[in-house]
């Protein structure tokens, strides 16, 4: 059996990333792949227990260091129980984040070394690499402002990330931007202040192109 396909999205808050999975997993589902939807920090039972310390309370509650160490133990917990298993019996896997988001937060908004980065992520990640990640782009002042209507339609605060400030926002949106130039093989950056249904086609159009599939 071939290994399946690995896609993430990333980006920024409030760009759309969560609906976009949604439509490209039922695309892909209707095409006659076998999808598994997931996300980060999460996507496994300890994963998701790390998610709740790591979003919850306060901006300064973790250092960018130990922050980088919790997304990587969840990864890691994730990465054993549902990526691998599932990309080996040749499943599809879309992921919301991977570890992309950790270079962009905790490494070029956060200030986290490079290289502690890239130790993680040949020691734990390895091989399991995204066979294609889209990078949602759009203006920090129009995803915050998503972001916040969205945690208030939602009736929760907003998450320890989102709560970082405008200037952190910036370096993020940067960051993202600096990965795609720097691996334009694997990723595609992605408009997405665009409408719903323009950034749906954007996504269906770099999945189809770079991984040759047809539905
Ligand atoms: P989300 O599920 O709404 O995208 O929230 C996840 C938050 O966690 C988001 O603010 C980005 C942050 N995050 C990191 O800072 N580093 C990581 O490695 C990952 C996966 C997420």
């Amino acid at each position: 059996m071939a290994r399946g396909r690995f896609i993430t999205f990333e980006g920024g808050e409030g760009a759309g990333k969560s609906t976009q999975v949604r439509r490209l997993v039922e695309r892909l589902r209707v095409a006659g792949h076998d999808v598994v939807a997931t996300r980060e920090p999460g996507g496994s039972t300890g994963a998701e227990a790390i998610r709740d310390l790591v979003l919850k309370g306060s901006a300064d509650r973790w250092s960018p260091v130990t922050e980088t160490l919790l997304m990587y133990a969840a990864r890691r917990d994730h990465i054993e129980r549902a990526i691998a298993p599932a990309l080996e019996r040749g499943a599809w896997v879309v992921c919301d984040r991977f570890f992309d988001s950790t270079r962009a937060y905790q490494g070029g908004a956060g200030g986290v070394a490079p290289g502690l980065i890239a130790a993680l992520e040949n020691h734990v990640v390895a091989d399991v690499r995204p066979d294609l990640t889209l990078i949602f782009d759009l203006p920090v002042a129009v995803g915050l402002a998503r972001a916040e209507t969205h945690a208030a339609a939602a009736g929760h605060a907003e998450t320890r990330f989102e709560s970082k400030g405008a200037a952190f926002h910036e370096r993020l949106r940067a960051a993202f931007q600096a990965i795609a130039a720097a691996e334009p093989d694997r990723c595609a950056l992605i408009d997405a202040a665009d409408t719903i249904e323009g950034v749906e086609a954007q996504v269906w159009a770099a999945v189809a192109d770079r991984l040759a599939i047809h539905g």
